[in-house]
């Protein structure tokens, strides 16, 4: 079984965040949502993994992964020249992933369950279609087998329908009367059928070659798809708040620990992370939070659910529920909640007069004023 991770896309719903960096290393809890997955890969013990990237972010996602032996895995990287959609993503790696088995993946979403269970599930059910029952010969192994997710409002999703054996006869993309209350989570198993899948199909209207699409190919040729619905939670993080959302998810399994400075001055309550090399003075920090290696906490309140990244400077502020990433400022704010700051931002009080909101943005930014 081969993994594949799907790293490249336009990301266009974190901009400005992802106008200079790839949106499956924002960090959630200060790791990357990205390692999460690879993580999450091999401890389903698929350890060959092609990850899916973009030329524009590509090479920042091959410098933070490497050749995967950090996480005990191998990773072949595919560059995808345009976004043009997940089946083009398989499309493009059917060299890396040759006749295999493998185990689809969305870079920027995060599973409570992990993928052990639903990858071990597959090859049970693959082995047992194999071996012939009490009076029968052996039936088709199933193609693929998707996850699914109960949801209250099934019309913004890729829906399911079942049939009584409880195979997946059809998938609806956002349906206005749906079918069930099945939404598809961004986890995907397949045989090699799917190559021939994604070859037939034609781009959607928003010109993208769409994974539902294929799968409903396969399901049209005939092939079994089986499915596993999902316990525990799932995040797509590539909004702002899912985002802190699933940091907060992240956060909340916070163990405490501090190697860095804190001074006598300094109250910390809870399950904080205090990385070596970071140091705070005269303030609070209630976890859950953690605070990254070389970043300074300086006459501030940290609330709960923050994540400061490496070599943030936090001054005369109060900052809850956010997230802030590597060499960002925030100085002289009163509270600063609910935010996702990027790499080298500065948030702080204009002191000059007259008093006024003075800023330079860069394009797709949004500004909160209180
Ligand atoms: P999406 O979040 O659905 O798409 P996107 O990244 O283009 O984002 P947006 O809608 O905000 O513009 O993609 C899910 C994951 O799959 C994500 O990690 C990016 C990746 N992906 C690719 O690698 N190639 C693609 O062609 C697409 C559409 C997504």
């Amino acid at each position: 079984m081969k993994g594949l991770i799907l790293s490249g896309g336009a990301g266009t719903r974190l901009r400005p965040i992802t106008h200079t960096s790839a949106k499956q290393l924002v960090p959630i809890a200060n790791r990357p949502i990205l390692f999460y997955g690879i993580d999450d890969m091999a401890a389903a013990g698929v350890t060959e993994i092609g990850i899916v990237i973009s030329p524009t972010t590509g090479h920042e996602i091959q410098e933070a992964v490497g050749d995967g032996a950090d996480f005990g895995v191998t990773v072949t990287y595919i560059c995808q020249d345009e976004p043009l959609g997940l089946a083009h993503c398989v499309l493009i790696s059917r060299d890396f992933l040759g006749d295999d088995d493998f185990v689809m993946y969305l870079g920027d979403n995060m599973l409570e369950q992990g993928l052990a269970g639903f990858v071990a599930q597959f090859k049970d059910v693959r082995a047992a279609a194999g071996t012939p029952q009490l009076g029968k010969g052996p039936s088709a192994p199933p193609s693929a087998q998707i996850l699914l997710a109960e949801v209250a409002d099934p019309t913004s999703f890729g829906v399911a329908e079942l049939n009584d054996a409880n195979e997946v006869v059809r998938l609806v993309e956002k349906p206005t009367n749906p079918p069930s209350n099945l939404a598809l989570v961004g986890v995907y198993l397949f045989d090699k059928a799917i190559h021939n899948a994604v070859a037939a199909i034609e781009p959607s209207p928003r010109g993208e070659l769409e994974i539902t699409d294929a799968i409903q190919r396969l399901i049209d040729d005939g092939h079994t798809v089986v499915h596993d619905v999902l316990s525990g939670w799932w995040i797509d993080t590539g909004k702002k708040d899912p985002l802190l959302e699933c940091n907060r998810l992240v956060l909340d399994s916070l163990e405490q620990r501090i190697d860095g400075d804190v001074d006598a001055d300094s109250v910390i309550e809870g399950r904080v992370v205090i990385e070596a090399g970071a140091t705070v003075i005269n303030s609070t920090v209630r976890g859950p939070a953690v605070i990254g290696a070389g970043s300074v906490i300086d006459r501030s309140h940290i609330g709960p659910y923050s994540s400061i990244g490496v070599d943030c400077r936090i001054t005369r502020s109060e900052v809850d529920n956010s997230v802030l990433l590597r060499r960002s400022s925030v100085t002289d704010i009163p509270r600063l909640t609910d935010s996702l700051i990027g790499r080298d931002a500065e948030v702080e009080r204009d002191q000059r007069r007259p008093r006024a909101t003075r800023l330079m943005i860069g394009d797709h930014c949004h500004i909160g004023l209180e």
